[in-house]
Formats: C-alpha cells, sequence, structure tokens
C-alpha cells in the first residue's frame, strides 16, 4: 500500500483529483469506478474545475459507481443518481450512455447487480476504482459480515452506517436500509485503487485497513492484497498509524 499522509483534508483531495486526472490524461477512454459520500466532493470539485480549465476531456471516459440505495429513484434528491449528478456530471462532458449507476428502483434488483457486472466486463473492467471508506471499514456499501460478497449484491445496510448516513436525510425523508453495492471480487479487480479517508472519525477504521489482520468485518482490509492501492489520508485519519503499524 502506498500511503500518503497530508496535514489538510483538502491536499489529501486535491492528491486524489491529481491522480484520477493523470489515470484520463494517460488513458482518454478509463473505466472509473466512483463513490459518494462526503469525502469524495472536494475531489469532484478540483475534477469539475480541471474540466473548466480546459485541462480533462471526459467525452471518451466510462463511470460505474458503487453503489446505490434500493428503493431510490434516480430523481430523489437523497439517490446517489441525483448526488453524482449535482456534484459531478453536471460539470463535466460525459453524455448519460457513459455513466453508470445501480438503479435503486430495478424491479427485480438481482437481476440489475448482475446487468451491472456484465457491463462492467463489457467495458473491460476497471481502471481505477475510487473510494472512500465507512467508519466500519466498509468500501462501497460492502458491509463488515462473515463472508464477502464477490459481485456486486443487494446489501442491508448495518446500524452504524444507517446513522452515520441519517444526517443527509431530513425528518421527512424516509432512509432506506437497503442498498446496491459493486462487490469486493469487482473492486478488487480494478488495476489500480486510491482511496481517500479525512476526519478523526476515520482514524479506528483506517489502522485497521492498514494494520489490521485482513478481516471480512473490516471489508477495506482486504485492499492490503492488492498490488496497486494509493491511500491519502489528512493527519486526523492518520492519528491511530504508527510507523510499521506498531
Ligand atoms: C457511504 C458510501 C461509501 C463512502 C462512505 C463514507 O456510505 N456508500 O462509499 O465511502 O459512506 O462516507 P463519507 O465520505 O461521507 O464519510
Amino acid at each position: 500500500m502506498n500511503i500518503r499522509v497530508f496535514e489538510h483534508d483538502m491536499q489529501a483531495a486535491q492528491a486524489a483529483a491529481f491522480l484520477l486526472a493523470s489515470q484520463i490524461l494517460e488513458k482518454p477512454d478509463s473505466v472509473l469506478a466512483l463513490p459518494t459520500g462526503s469525502t469524495p466532493v472536494p475531489v469532484y470539485k478540483e475534477l469539475a474545475h480541471l474540466t473548466a480549465s480546459g485541462i480533462l476531456d471526459w467525452s471518451r471516459v466510462t463511470t460505474f459507481n458503487l453503489d446505490e440505495y434500493l428503493g431510490l429513484a434516480a430523481d430523489d434528491e437523497q439517490s446517489y443518481h441525483h448526488f453524482m449528478h449535482e456534484q459531478l456530471f453536471s460539470k463535466i462532458n460525459m453524455r448519460p450512455e457513459q455513466i453508470h449507476i445501480l438503479d435503486g428502483m430495478a424491479a427485480d434488483p438481482e437481476a440489475e447487480c448482475l446487468a451491472y457486472e456484465r457491463a462492467i466486463r463489457g467495458a473491460g473492467g476497471i481502471d481505477l476504482a475510487f473510494l472512500g471508506i465507512g467508519r466500519n471499514g466498509h468500501i462501497g456499501f460492502n458491509e463488515p459480515t462473515e463472508i464477502m460478497s464477490a459481485m456486486t449484491h443487494v446489501v442491508d445496510l448495518t446500524a452504524e452506517t444507517l446513522a452515520d448516513n441519517a444526517r443527509f436525510f431530513t425528518k421527512n425523508q424516509k432512509q432506506p436500509t437497503q442498498a446496491m453495492s459493486m462487490g469486493i471480487g469487482t473492486i478488487m479487480q480494478a488495476r489500480q485503487i486510491v482511496l481517500v479517508a479525512t476526519g478523526g472519525g476515520k482514524a479506528r477504521a483506517v489502522r485497521q485497513m492498514i494494520c489490521g489482520s485482513m478481516d471480512p468485518q473490516i471489508p477495506a482490509s482486504i485492499l492490503q492484497i492488492h498490488k496497486s492501492v494509493t491511500i491519502f489520508l489528512d493527519r486526523a485519519a492518520a492519528a491511530a498509524l504508527k510507523a510499521n503499524c506498531d
């Protein structure tokens, strides 16, 4: 694992944006996996800025989002479709057919997951998976579990994740308790992985991901055996790390 610690969260975000930008500059037809959450917001802002400056061209890029809530329509303000449109897709030059996000309203979610896997394979696999991490060590919505799911699947969200994400929902908005997520195997097949974690709330998960034994209860710990992982942290998220994981 290539671990870089920055003093401030904005520096970690900017470094991730630069890595994503170089991926697109080097391979204009890159296939990317993209996360949601608050961590990627400044990364997407920087990517939008690089696009507006004429540096980045997304016309041949393909994206697959990591996850979507089950039961939320694309136009629902709480859906990850909506989030992605607001934070990134409305600001860059991608056509709708280049963008893939699981359909939270699919009549048959299992079939939707299978079709998503096929679409990823059809696109030639993922060149770069950009990830955040949950406080419980989840990546995408791959929650702590006994046995990890390799492929895109339907997930029951844990109480911790529901509590963490409750901040995005108002009193009148019903928070889904299930989601669909790209599987651990699919993420691990990405040729390159970049993960960003910022803030003290992530310090424990970051330590477990990097220094703990590989454990399906800390899904991100599987990244230890990926051949090309870069982790960008701010000082707060790195607070529980010690030299050589002592
Ligand atoms: C969400 C997403 C994850 C994300 C995580 C952390 O539940 N499904 O992909 O990495 O939570 O979010 P945040 O960046 O807001 O802490």
